[in-house]
């Protein structure tokens, strides 16, 4: 049988990331990060402020091309062949904006058609609906709070049906509510089929939905478990114990890793 068909060949990656190497003029953000999603899973980069998180998926999504090493998304590599690559992929950037004249049922039809997907004006309704924005249909995307923000740029990021969406921070500025909601959400595109890679600064978001989750620091890839293994392996490391407060925590395994200094 040929690698690419076992369950951990090829065919069951999604997402490869190898050897990556991306630098802004002499500052190196991301050093040579290695690390692979299989299809399915919710995949979560954690990291401190500067650690190359967002450097890693603009990366991902070819926005900016990297100096080294190689990014293949669902078989495509991703500077060889962009335009496929970027077609599989859904992407919510850290801070997303939108044409601030369009409605928000103007901007879903416009990425809709952008996106080449056939939906009429009742399909639109429908899915603006979906994500509780049905009230909302002729506001313009600056009159939106933050969570309806946020609950629009992720309706126009899966509106193409991508095998994997790209989540910078989903879920930093919502409300508790609004928190819970997008958690439920990513659930249910996992259980469709979806993978996901997600940053975020929150250890409790990374324990409720991700899979596996990757510490990157400095732009280096630490290590890369399921949340419960990273606590197993690391609950007796001497970092780890000096900064636990009780029983440790995926914030003190990440905190022991990391170091307590505050970053630029
Ligand atoms: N456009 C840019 N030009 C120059 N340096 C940049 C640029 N974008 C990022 N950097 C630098 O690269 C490093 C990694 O930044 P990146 O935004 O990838 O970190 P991050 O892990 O996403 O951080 P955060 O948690 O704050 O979002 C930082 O030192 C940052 O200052
Ligand atoms: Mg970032």
């Amino acid at each position: 049988m040929s690698s690419t068909t076992g369950i951990d060949g090829a065919a069951a990656r999604v997402l490869e990331v190898d050897g990556l190497i991306v630098r802004y003029g002499t500052r190196t953000a991301v050093d040579g990060v290695t690390f692979q999603v299989r299809r399915g899973e919710v995949f979560g980069l954690l990291g401190p402020n500067g650690a190359g998180k967002t450097s890693t998926l603009s990366a991902v999504e070819g926005l900016l091309k990297p100096q080294g090493g190689r990014v293949v998304v669902d078989g495509i590599d991703v500077e060889r062949n962009p335009t496929a690559a970027r077609a599989r992929l859904g992407v919510q950037l850290q801070a997303s904006s939108f044409q601030s004249e369009l409605t928000i049922e103007e901007i879903v039809r416009l990425y809709a058609g952008l996106y080449g997907q056939r939906v009429t004006k009742q399909d639109i309704a429908d899915r603006i609906r979906d994500v509780g924005l049905g009230d909302e249909l002729g506001k313009r995307f600056k009159s939106l709070s933050g969570g309806q923000q946020q609950r629009l740029s992720l309706l126009i990021a899966v509106i193409h049906q991508p095998v994997l969406l790209l989540l910078d921070e989903p879920t930093s500025g919502l409300d508790p509510q609004s928190r819970r909601q997008l958690w439920d959400r990513i659930e249910t595109l996992r259980a469709d089929g979806g993978s996901i890679v997600l940053t975020t600064h929150s250890m409790e978001e990374a324990q409720a939905v991700c899979d596996r989750v990757a510490i990157i620091d400095h732009g280096a890839l630490l290590v890369v478990d399921t949340p419960a293994g990273l606590i197993a392996r690391h609950r007796d490391d001497p970092r780890v114990l000096t900064v636990a407060r009780g029983a440790v925590t995926l914030e003190d395994v990440f905190i022991g890793l990391t170091g307590s200094d505050i970053r630029d």
